[in-house]
């Protein structure tokens, strides 16, 4: 039930991007982004639709959201994989972006998925005005300087910084760098569906730290070729991770705390709710 309600939300965010970046051309950059766009879990684009579905919202809407926040990442990913940020040539089993093309490109890639990204949100066909608006300075707001972004420089920061950071410091790190781009897609199937996002919200926060939690676990124990990406790299690079500070054993549990808080918190919605429980479940149960 859960796997494949995945699997369709999977393919249907393929096609939607792949119908939407047509008219992009067959430029280079265009040619790259819907490379960095292909594969991957799509587990923030399928947070979308469920949160969506909650909500009876058409899924024709929400796979807007969905779209966008797809995009958003993935431009994330390609630039965290340069060579200033983590220095990756290996992402969804495939070369990354700028190894594949080259560095501007790949600069660029991001910068335009970017743009992408909010060019869904303001299609007419995501939702009235006023929902549109809260969508895009939403998603502005957890990408930028006081989300992603902000967690990426305090992860880059940490490298290097004389102490290592506390639990505290981690998790603010965290629920930025990580936290936030997850919360938004719930957060979007509230806005669609005129909703108080609270419990939804809840729930995002947990399994976003959970997934950051599984991620770091990832990284020490996982299987490379699975994961579709290098591993045993944060260690090498001095990164502050919860198993840096709790070790593979507390980190795991705290993992399974956040998870029993995260199906907590949607117990307001009953059964319907039971695939975004399943989802959090999942978060840290994955090997990729
Ligand atoms: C990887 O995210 C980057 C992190 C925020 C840890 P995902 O593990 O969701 O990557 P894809 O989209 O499935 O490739
Ligand atoms: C990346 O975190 C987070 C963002 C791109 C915002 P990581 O650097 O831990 O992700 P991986 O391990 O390379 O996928
Ligand atoms: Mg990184
Ligand atoms: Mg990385
Ligand atoms: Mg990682």
């Amino acid at each position: 039930m859960f796997h494949t309600a995945l699997g369709d939300a999977r393919s249907d965010i393929g096609h939607f991007l792949t119908d939407q970046m047509t008219e992009l051309g067959t430029d280079p950059v265009a040619e790259a982004m819907r490379y960095a766009t292909r594969g991957g879990k799509r587990l923030r684009g399928f947070l979308a639709l469920e949160a969506a579905a909650l909500f009876d919202v058409p899924r024709t809407q929400a796979l807007y959201a969905a779209g966008a926040v797809e995009c958003l990442h993935a431009y994330s990913l390609v630039h965290d994989d340069l060579p200033c940020m983590d220095d990756d040539d290996l992402r969804r089993g495939q070369p990354t972006v700028h190894i594949k093309w080259d560095e501007a490109i790949a600069v660029l890639v991001g910068d335009a998925l970017q743009s992408f990204a909010f060019e869904l949100l303001a299609d007419p066909d995501t939702g009235a005005p006023d929902q549109r608006i809260e969508l895009v300075a939403s998603l502005a707001k957890a990408s930028g300087a006081q989300g992603m972004v902000l967690g990426q420089a305090q992860d880059i920061a940490a490298e290097t910084a004389d102490q290592p950071l506390s639990l505290n410091a981690i998790t603010e790190l965290q629920g930025n760098k990580t936290g936030a781009l997850i919360t938004w897609p719930a957060e979007a199937g509230a806005i669609l569906g005129r909703a108080d996002p609270t419990p939804l919200r809840r729930y995002a926060q947990a399994i976003g730290l959970a997934f950051q939690i599984a991620d770091d676990i990832l990284d020490v124990e996982g299987d490379a070729t699975k994961a579709g990406k290098r591993l045993q790299k944060d260690a090498q690079a001095g990164k502050a991770t919860f198993v840096s500070l709790l070790g593979v054993g507390g980190a795991k549990s705290r993992a399974s705390d956040l998870i029993a808080d995260a199906e907590a918190a949607l117990n307001p919605y009953g059964e319907r709710a039971e695939t975004l429980k399943a989802l959090a479940r999942y978060i840290i149960a994955r090997d990729m």
